[in-house]
């Protein structure tokens, strides 16, 4: 039952790649001196697998591993696989698992080298990939949204790099969750950065605001569905700095990322967000971007048996580059 396989201890049957091998999860093993551990010197990705039209594929993995290639270089870490490689990989931990509904995860870190600040010279990545089973996003929460405070953004400036090191995301995380809100919506200096662990959109007399990509937020991969979805869709999107007044004053508010596709807030500060019918209640706008993303998930699904198929002669993942 798709049921029990997303519950419990269910995700510790997972099996996981890493440094070349596969492991059951609950063996697996990184050094205490891996500077994943000792700095949070590493970065990853989260890719969402759900099983639509009948096909079971990650949502726009080639752009995940795009930006797992910019994260790569703002640390300088030498990518230790291809693309091609890197979604083979891919394959096969979803096929390696039963569950419709996955959470992809990868990580790369510096390696594992005595304490010390400096780059090491000569020590390979460690390299990690698993997956985990996916929940339903709660049908309670699609149909009524959910609540959301605001905080002010005391995170770094390089937040455009989805870096291991998430205490300020954590923190911010658990600042809802103490308020009973589902999530937190930072700002910095008055405008609208991103959310603890997702995007976040404005929408106003039928436009979507999103603020622009900058080192202040994330470039999610979800959000830029929703930007792209929108205008193949003749909605206007308008990329630009969202001031803290514009959130209290929106039609609706958008939260959007991997693991929760796309939410709409309904409260904020305890404060209803609309007005009229709407008010506190997903809008019209968020129920239409949710029906257009399904359907943009099926056309992503097909292209990604396509380009599997067309990459189906490539070297395996263990294969190093010389
Ligand atoms: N988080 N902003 C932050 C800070 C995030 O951590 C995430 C995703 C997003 C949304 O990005 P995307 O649409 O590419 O998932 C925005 C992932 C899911 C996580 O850390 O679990």
């Amino acid at each position: 039952m798709v049921e029990s396989l997303s519950e419990g201890a269910d995700w510790q049957s997972a099996t996981c790649y890493l440094n070349d091998e596969w492991t059951p999860l609950i063996d697996a093993k990184v050094s205490v001196l891996d500077r994943g551990f000792i700095f949070g010197d590493g970065v990853y990705e989260v890719i969402s697998v759900d099983t639509v039209g009948g096909i079971r594929a990650p949502f726009r993995a080639q752009a995940h591993f795009a930006r797992l290639q910019r994260s790569l270089d703002a640390i300088r870490i030498d990518n230790p696989l291809r693309l091609e490689q890197w979604l083979q990989l891919t394959a096969e931990v979803i096929e390696r698992h039963p569950w419709p509904r996955q959470l992809v995860y990868v990580q790369i870190t510096r390696g594992v080298a005595k304490r010390d600040h400096p780059f090491p010279a000569g020590i390979a990545p460690t390299v990690f990939v698993t997956t985990s089973p996916w929940p339903p996003i709660p049908a309670e929460q699609v149909e009524r949204g959910i609540a959301a405070v605001t905080h002010a953004d005391e995170r770094w400036l390089h937040c455009d790099i989805k870096s291991t090191s998430l205490l300020g995301n954590v923190l911010m995380k658990q600042y809802a969750i103490d308020q009973s809100a589902s999530e937190t919506v930072m700002l910095r200096d008055g405008f609208l950065t991103e959310g603890s662990s997702t995007n976040v959109s404005v929408i106003k007399n039928g436009v979507i605001a999103m603020p622009p990509k900058t080192a202040q937020l994330l470039p999610g991969i979800t959000v830029d569905g929703v930007a792209q979805i929108a205008q193949q869709h003749g909605v206007s999107v308008d990329v630009r700095p969202i001031a803290a007044s514009e959130l209290k004053a929106a039609d609706e508010i958008l939260l959007s990322s991997s693991g929760r596709e796309l939410l709409a807030i309904v409260s904020l500060d305890g404060a209803a967000v609309g007005s009229g019918a709407f008010s506190g209640k997903p809008g019209p706008m968020y129920r239409q971007m949710h029906q257009w993303f399904q359907q943009a998930k099926l056309e992503d699904a097909r292209s990604w048996v396509a380009q599997r198929d067309a990459h189906r002669g490539a070297r395996r993942p263990t294969e190093r580059i010389a």
